[in-house]
């Protein structure tokens, strides 16, 4: 029989690769990709993508029998997921396995902005030390008031992880939960009693520029900004002049809002330390995250379902 052709949008691991070839027959989608789109599109019943590439509009509307998109990653903004669950197509993403991973880059970067780390180790490895003695002092991360933006499945690990520092945990969310933890109604309300603001939400539409020269200036030029989100989450041109200004005390930034392109003016600030999106690149979770991508594929071909559908495609997949 023949093997189910799969589409492979986004960057994979070897080990993934071995997983796919098994049961698929794969194909890299090429950079010029409108010749193999007109001669086989309609024979790809699978997609693999991630969530910064997801499936380009023009790839899925010359893919009329695609049955199944798997997602490399947990966020899936760049994937019309309404749109392909009214065709019938049903979405996976990558929930849970990243949650430790994420919450420790964002705790890592509060702890490098709050410590000033960078700084101190270019005082370290460029003489300063010797030159001009010790390095001033910095401000603790204990006993801190964190506010997380976005209290779902990594927000929760942040809180969770950030409570072994003695923080005070504060939240808002679209909804209050059943934790024990304080909720703002606002993302002012929740900056103006932080110390620290940690962004966690999805991006997309209903999250664009929710935090804003409002929100920054509430947290006030002591506080501090981690975004660990999605670059549109945080209006970054108000973030730069925030900064500019002292309005805010520092941020530390995994996400941008026209990756991998980051503001200039983002790239000379002391106070500010910067990661090229690698919130949950390790090799562990990369591998946890790489096979429930993979596994997903294969439950949906050999059991009719995926694993961890998107919510919005969570009925269609009950069937
Ligand atoms: P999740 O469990 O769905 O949690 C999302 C949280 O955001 C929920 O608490 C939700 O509130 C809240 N939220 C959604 N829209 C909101 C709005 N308009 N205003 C306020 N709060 C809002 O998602 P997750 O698994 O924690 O992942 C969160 C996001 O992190 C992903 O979507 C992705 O964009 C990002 N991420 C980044 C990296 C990285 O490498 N930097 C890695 C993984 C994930 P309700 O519960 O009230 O709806
Ligand atoms: C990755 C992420 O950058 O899961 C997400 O939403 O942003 C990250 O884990 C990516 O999606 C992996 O391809």
């Amino acid at each position: 029989m023949a093997r189910p052709r799969l589409l492979q949008i986004c960057q994979t691991t070897p080990r993934m690769d071995d997983a796919l070839a098994a049961v698929f027959d794969v194909t890299p989608l090429p950079a010029e990709p409108a010749a193999l789109l007109e001669s086989d599109g309609a024979a790809f019943e699978a997609v693999l993508t991630d969530g910064h590439l997801g499936v380009p509009d023009v790839v899925a509307a010359a893919l009329p029998n695609l049955k199944v998109v798997s997602s490399y990653g947990v966020g899936y903004d760049a994937i019309d997921a309404d749109g392909l669950a009214a065709r019938g197509v049903v979405v996976s993403h990558t929930p849970d396995v990243l949650n430790d991973e994420v919450a420790v880059t964002a705790i890592l970067l509060w702890f490098a902005v709050s410590r000033r780390l960078v700084p101190a180790d270019y005082w370290a490895r460029s003489g300063k030390w010797e030159r001009d003695g010790a390095f001033p002092l910095t401000r603790s991360v204990m006993g801190r008031r964190v506010g997380i933006l976005g209290l779902g499945r990594i927000g929760q690990t942040i809180a969770e992880r950030a409570q072994a520092f003695g923080a005070q945990i504060s939240y808002h969310a679209r909804s209050p939960k059943d934790v024990p933890f304080t909720y703002a109604s606002d993302p002012v309300a929740l900056a103006r009693d932080a110390d620290v603001l940690i962004v966690i939400t999805p991006g997309g539409a209903g999250t664009q520029h929710l935090v804003n020269a409002e929100v920054l200036e509430a947290l006030g030029p002591e506080g501090i900004l981690i975004n660990v989100a999605r670059g549109s989450v945080v209006d970054e041109t108000a973030l730069v002049a925030a900064l500019e200004a002292g309005k805010i005390g520092g941020a530390g930034l995994d996400v941008f809002e026209a990756e991998p392109r980051i503001p200039d003016a983002l790239k000379t600030m002391e106070n500010v330390v910067l990661a090229p999106h690698v919130g949950s690149a390790t090799v562990e979770t990369r591998q946890a995250m790489g096979d429930l991508a993979c596994n997903n594929l294969l439950q949906f071909f050999e059991a009719g379902r995926v694993l961890t559908p998107v919510p919005e495609c969570r009925a269609l997949n009950e069937g």
